[in-house]
């Protein structure tokens, strides 16, 4: 009888809280100038993913081509944009470089940008980054909305949130790796047990839920305020006090709004 070959033992990873902790101090942070650095203890930490979600033109997109032209200008470094909704545009990266004094050809090309037409393609982004792209950042716009699209009903959501958690931990995996820093932007969907006294981020709930919470460390809410201004609030952080702080979307993506005039 042929002998049964040896399982490979998987190595474990043991070390000190004392070698974390020194790991943990050279840890570099996206910083942007923006009120996100501020809700976020100085900026995304290399191997974090931050979601991003609100309604419709709260400034999802805008916030996540700003951290893309700091990251691309500022650090010199490449991003990967995953374009799940087909609303990139290089114009507007162009407006922002150019407002931040980076060369704005030099940013466009550090930018690698893939638009997934299905949730297929979608699953498959984080097998197929080219091997010299090597992104600092990874920006995934729209991260629930080819899903949403295809899998419509009761009857399909448990599909529908497994294919969503198997993309987040293959994103979470490839950004803790790679020690990139993550983003992702989210759309919301109206709570049927909510109240009008309720505050807004009661209101209205990120989609996918529970496959998003148990993944995602660092949450923030976009809501639009007066006068065309967002307020930025941090809703769910394991390390952070909840705050929120205004912004406003400009030349130069967004902006923080000095006290007096909010
Ligand atoms: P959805 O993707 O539709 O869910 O919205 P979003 O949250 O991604 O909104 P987005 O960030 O695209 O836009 C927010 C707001 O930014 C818009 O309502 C506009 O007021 C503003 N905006 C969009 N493009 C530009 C631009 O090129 N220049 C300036 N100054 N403002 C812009
Ligand atoms: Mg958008």
């Amino acid at each position: 009888m042929p002998r049964k070959k040896k399982e490979k033992k998987m190595e474990l990873k043991w070390k000190t809280a004392f070698e974390l902790w020194e790991e943990r101090r050279n840890i570099k942070r996206l910083k942007t100038g923006t009120p996100i650095d501020e809700l976020i203890g100085g900026g995304i930490e290399e191997g974090e993913v931050v979601e991003f979600y609100g309604e419709f033109g709260s400034g999802k997109t805008q916030t996540a081509l700003t951290l893309t032209t700091c990251v691309a200008g500022e650090m010199d470094e490449n991003v990967l944009f995953v374009d799940c909704e087909g609303t990139f545009k290089p114009e507007r990266v162009v407006e922002i470089a150019g407002a931040r004094g980076y060369d704005p050809e030099e940013v466009l090309k550090r930018i690698h940008l893939v638009q997934p037409l299905t949730s297929d393609e979608q699953m498959e982004v984080f097998d197929q980054i080219p091997k010299d792209v090597k992104p600092k950042l990874v920006v995934v716009d729209g991260v629930t909305t080819l899903f949403r699209q295809e899998y419509i009903g009761r009857e399909n959501l448990s599909k529908r949130q497994g294919l969503l958690r198997q993309f987040l931990r293959k994103m979470i995996t490839y950004v803790r790796q790679n020690r990139a820093f993550g983003v992702v932007t989210n759309q919301v969907y109206g709570n049927p047990d909510g109240t009008p006294f309720m505050p807004l981020e009661y209101r209205e709930l990120a989609v996918g839920g529970h496959s998003l919470y148990h993944t995602i460390d660092n949450r923030i809410f976009l809501r639009k305020a007066k006068g065309g201004t967002r307020i930025a609030r941090l809703v769910d952080s394991s390390r952070y006090p909840m705050q929120e702080r205004p912004f406003k979307i400009t030349e130069k993506g967004i902006e923080p709004i000095e006290s007096e005039e909010s």
